[in-house]
């Protein structure tokens, strides 16, 4: 059983009976976890001057970009609609970060005159940036990732030169160059390197490397090392130890602020870390059907809800909230789309009888944000559960959703 499986609801709240007003699919998200989670973060980092912004991209509900606002973080949007929502929810726009992937020019110019801070990730989008009107423009320098693609040294891809984000070490002179030459400042320099805080080895030879590129740009004010901070999502799964990786990335800091006689702030984009625990979605069994020796159980959502399980194999903990009791027995969880859309296979759960509810578990990351409208279907509620209470942050869609944008309905 994952660690957070067997977290209750807070304020005594029942999810059979949230089911029971809602309906099903039904996403909940526990702000207490994603509080505790930022608490987390915010005391392993404390000897450090840190700042977190978080990743909009991971939950964007405008109520849970509200949240984090209220805790005191910025934002990291990667879309011109997403610095608009944290607009809304009532960030500075000096607190929102834009690191956007291919923007277009009219991307650039929009987010610039929102007063978003903007991370560039190639020379063609400097040089369009540098176009874009506007005096006094600063800018953050995106480098290439750093991947773990195996379990030795060696398997470490350093500054992975075939990834589509960031520019390479090699072409960072020129990308300063193109900033001196059209007066835009660099003021931070990014690396974004996806499961490498998994390895805490591996992310302090990228931040050492950061801070050695840090060290031929003068003005620089930040280094931001993005998010990727993974979440234990099964019992085997190991725990990041976060208080362990700040303690030796304080000596790199003590060192490049010696040597450089200046203090850099150092930023983190934790998305899944934040919200991934706190979540979970919940779905009824509407079937089960015998199947060449195995088992399938049948729920009212598929991949159109929850694709991580489709899109990476990910394994998500599930609970079946009806019969906790029950005999475990092993299924394969299906849902309702017009193709393969197996949630979990071969799996150990409590008996399932039709109509049971159940849920599944660290589905706050990437969950809802990566929904779609597939087969016709419509996107769940969303519930936030804070101070006891359950608040509607989504309502069900309805068919007039999926018609609003048809000419021709
Ligand atoms: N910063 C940047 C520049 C990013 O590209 C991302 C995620 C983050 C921060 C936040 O990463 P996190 O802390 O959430 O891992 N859909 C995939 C994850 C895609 C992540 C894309 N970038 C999933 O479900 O695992």
């Amino acid at each position: 059983m994952s660690p957070e499986a067997n977290t209750g609801l807070p304020g005594g709240l029942d999810p059979l009976a949230l089911c029971e007003t809602w309906g099903t699919p039904l996403y909940i998200y526990d702000a207490r976890i994603m509080q505790e989670q930022l608490a987390t973060f915010r005391a392993a980092f404390s000897k450090l001057p840190y700042r977190i912004l978080y990743a909009a991209k991971a939950l964007s509900n405008i109520e849970v970009l509200r949240l984090f606002r209220k805790e005191g973080t910025g934002l990291d949007a990667v879309s011109v609609e997403e610095i608009e929502l944290g607009l809304r929810a009532g960030f500075s726009p000096s607190g929102i970060l834009f690191t956007p992937s291919f923007p277009s020019a009219a991307d650039l110019d929009r987010a610039a005159r929102l007063g978003a801070r903007i991370n560039i990730d190639s020379l063609s989008t400097l040089e369009k940036f540098a176009g874009c009107d506007g005096a006094d423009k600063a800018c953050c320098l995106r480098l290439k990732p750093w991947l773990r693609t195996g379990k030795s040294p060696e398997a470490v891809e350093r500054w992975r030169a075939d990834s589509k984000f960031g520019i390479a070490l090699e072409e960072l002179d020129t990308a300063c160059e193109l900033a001196r030459s059209s007066k835009v400042r660099i003021e931070g320099l990014h690396v974004h390197s996806s499961s490498v805080i998994l390895d805490a080895d591996v992310f302090l030879e990228a931040a050492g490397a950061l801070f050695e590129a840090a060290g031929s740009i003068p003005g620089l004010e930040y280094l931001d090392f993005g998010g990727g901070i993974k979440v234990p999502h099964r019992e085997e799964d190991p725990v990041i130890d976060l208080a362990g990786i700040a303690r030796c990335l304080e000596p790199l800091y003590r060192n490049f602020s010696q040597e450089h006689g200046k203090e850099l702030e150092l930023w983190f984009e934790p998305g899944r870390y934040l919200v991934s625990r706190a979540g979970r979605l919940l779905a009824r069994v509407t079937g089960l059907k015998k199947n060449d020796g195995e088992v399938l159980a049948g729920v009212d959502t598929g991949f159109h809800h929850l694709l991580r399980p489709r899109l990476y194999g990910a394994w998500h903990e599930i609970t079946n909230l009806s019969n906790p009791g029950g005999e475990p027995a092993e299924y394969r969880i299906v849902g309702q789309l017009c193709e393969p859309d197996d949630l979990a296979t071969a799996r150990m759960i409590p008996e399932i009888r039709e109509g049971d509810l159940l849920a599944f578990h660290n589905a706050g990351a990437y969950g809802a944000s990566m929904a779609s409208n597939y087969n016709s279907r419509l996107r769940p509620a969303e519930l936030l559960l804070q101070d006891g209470e359950a608040k509607l942050i989504r309502r069900r869609e309805t068919l007039e959703d999926l018609l609003r944008t048809q000419a021709g309905a």
